[in-house]
């Protein structure tokens, strides 16, 4: 692979695999410390505050692409602030300190905090609009999904591709009401579906462990979280396709002024996520991916995932915290 940057690469490669570890799991150990308590807003204001010192200490010029919402929405780690040491080449971030408020309120699976980076220019600007989005993992020849065609048609061909009927696909689905015409649809096709409560970033990422028997992710979610999904996919395989839904002017306005011209585009995952990127992510609560963190008196023990595209390398970090303030 030629990478766009060789001094942003070799930087992603030294310096920042590991370190980008230490920021999802200080986000995800001040998250903890509000898990089952029932107050989403803490927890994410806990995970948020955490996760910028912890990158403020990074030795990068990073620039928030992805975060908590527009300046005049989000106090901290909005779009376009500048974090890092200000030292070496810029850096882009898609960061979501804790995916997942509701679940860690009410002590449910899966919920994470997640950062990715890559050079810049390299990750989708995506305004926090939904998305509608259609993924499998790896082992399937390009062109398998299309967002353009039916969810029948997709299971069809996944089916098709896989060697099994259609009945046999599973898919992963947010339960929600508006997807109610999907399930209908896959169950008429007698797929299995694994409602999950929130928390598609893992939903997404279920489609690429053979031990989660998810075989694809069908419906629509933040269009934030499917940029975090695409860079780790694109770091351990598999195809996504998303599409911006809108629901009134004002987001499609917003979208234009990001300069989003063709509103019904279907992003492909190279369109998401592309060149050098990495990807970490520590668990929260328990979940498909990840081990959530345990707080017993004196150790604080956590579990983290951190990958990376050019190397297509996947390491898994087990964290032992003593001496923690929080
Ligand atoms: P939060 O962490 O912001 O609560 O997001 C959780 C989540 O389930 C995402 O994983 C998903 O993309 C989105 O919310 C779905 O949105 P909605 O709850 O409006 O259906």
């Amino acid at each position: 692979m030629t990478n766009a940057n060789p001094i942003a690469s070799t930087l992603l490669d030294r310096v920042l695999v590991l370190e980008m570890v230490r920021v999802t799991e200080a986000a995800a150990v001040a998250a903890s410390a509000l898990i089952g308590r029932g107050d989403e807003k803490a927890a994410d204001h806990a995970a948020v505050e955490a996760m910028r010192a912890a990158l403020n200490e990074l030795p990068m010029d990073g620039t928030v692409v992805i975060g908590e919402g527009e300046r005049d929405e989000a106090p901290m780690l909005f779009i376009g602030e500048k974090v890092g040491t200000g030292q070496g080449p810029g850096i882009d971030i898609a960061l979501d300190p804790l995916e997942g408020t509701t679940i860690t309120a009410k002590a449910g699976p899966n919920a994470l905090a997640v950062l990715a980076i890559a050079e810049q220019g390299c990750l989708l600007n995506a305004p926090d609009v939904y998305m509608q989005k259609l993924a499998i993992g790896p082992g399937y020849p390009d062109g398998t999904i299309d967002l353009a065609r039916s969810p029948s048609e997709n299971v069809r061909a996944i089916a098709s591709a896989k060697g099994v009927e259609p009945g046999e696909i599973i898919a992963c689905v947010l339960d929600r009401p508006r997807h109610a015409e999907l399930i209908a649809e896959l169950r008429s096709l007698g797929c299995g579906i694994q409602l999950i409560p929130d928390g598609d970033v893992a939903g997404v990422i279920a489609v690429t462990d053979p031990d989660t028997t998810v075989d694809v992710y069908m419906g629509s979610g933040g269009a934030p979280e499917g940029v975090l999904a695409a860079a780790a996919l694109r770091c351990v395989g598999g195809q996504i396709q998303g599409r911006l839904l809108f629901r009134n002017d004002d987001e499609r306005g917003r979208a234009r002024r990001w300069g989003i011209e063709d509103l019904d585009r279907i992003y492909r995952l190279e369109d998401m996520a592309k060149g050098d990127c990495i990807f970490a992510a520590t668990g929260v609560t328990d979940g498909s991916l990840l081990d959530g963190v345990k707080r017993r008196k004196d150790l604080v023990t956590t579990e983290s995932i951190v990958m990376r595209a050019s190397s297509g390398t996947v390491r898994r970090v087990r964290g032992e915290h003593r001496n923690l303030k929080a």
